[in-house]
């Protein structure tokens, strides 16, 4: 049986598809810079981004940044949020709305306050991410106030499996982590003790102690894998754990200590505990 001919119309240009200089509707009316007097900004957004365009010599550089402040905002980059941008940047809606459709960490839609990443990159999946990454699913299920997802490597694979949870990188995760952070974002408060990165003797301790001046505290432990005590946080077979999963020791349900970490690793900012996004 022969395929039937299908004709796909060309453009004089020979291209089936318009040319670059081809306007898409002459009908509409040419796009409007928002009128500052009719167009009202928080005054806090509004420092803000002024504060970013005065780091560049073209203010366009600023429209990332300034784009993720108004999505701290609002919790997502709604047209509103859009057009208060485009008010204080002297830029179109419509500039600002391709860099949003573009990025994915731009929200175009509500999504819940609480921002879970977690990493399902080979490091992070080779310990058990997917795992971890159903167990926030399930955890915080039927719950609007989390947008929970998976992400390409946020650059901290040395404490795999791992996430961010609103800016913090907590790691390594086991799956019953997952239950104790969302109920504890639940109750007001912050991810357990002992998750996060900064809590970290052998990385947030020692950038503290830096920053104090501390060279005492600053050296880092001769054991470089000190981990917090977490007998008695559950799971004490570790035989659910993600860790377990990827291969560590669960008879014991230790973990696998962390690997040293130079000292100039905290300036790295995807080991800060800050996430590899346009975020400042
Ligand atoms: S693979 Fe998970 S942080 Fe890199």
């Amino acid at each position: 049986m022969s395929t039937p001919e299908v004709h796909v119309r060309r453009y004089g240009h020979g291209s089936r598809v318009p040319g670059w200089d081809v306007p898409v509707d002459l009908d509409k009316d040419p796009a409007t810079v928002p009128d500052p007097a009719t167009t009202a900004v928080p005054a806090e957004l509004r420092a803000t981004i002024e504060g970013f365009i005065a780091r560049y010599p073209d203010r366009r550089s600023a429209a990332i940044p300034a784009l993720w402040a108004a999505q701290l905002t609002h919790g997502w980059c709604s047209p509103e949020a859009i057009r208060q941008v485009a008010c204080v940047m002297t830029l179109t809606p419509a500039y600002l709305a391709q860099l949003v459709g573009f990025y994915d960490m731009f929200e175009e839609h509500p999504v819940g306050r609480h921002q879970v990443y977690v990493c399902t990159n080979i490091s992070c999946s080779l310990r058990g991410a997917d795992a971890l990454h159903q167990a926030f699913r399930e955890a915080a299920e039927g719950d609007a106030h989390f947008n929970i997802r998976g992400f390409e490597c946020l650059g901290a694979c040395d404490i795999a499996p791992m996430a961010s949870v609103n800016g913090d990188y907590l790691g390594p995760l086991e799956l019953s982590d997952a239950e104790r952070v969302v109920r504890a974002l639940q109750d007001g408060g912050e991810p357990p003790p002992g998750l996060r990165l900064g809590d970290r003797p052998n990385a947030g301790l020692t950038l503290e102690a830096q920053r104090a001046g501390d060279p005492g505290r600053g050296t880092r432990p001769s054991g470089g894998g000190d981990q917090p005590d977490r007998s008695d946080q559950g799971d004490p077979s570790g035989g659910a754990s993600a860790s377990a999963a990827a291969g560590s020791d669960a008879s014991s349900g230790q973990r696998d200590p962390a690997p040293d970490e130079s000292p100039d690793a905290p300036d790295d900012p995807g080991t800060t505990g800050q996430p590899a996004n346009p975020k400042i």
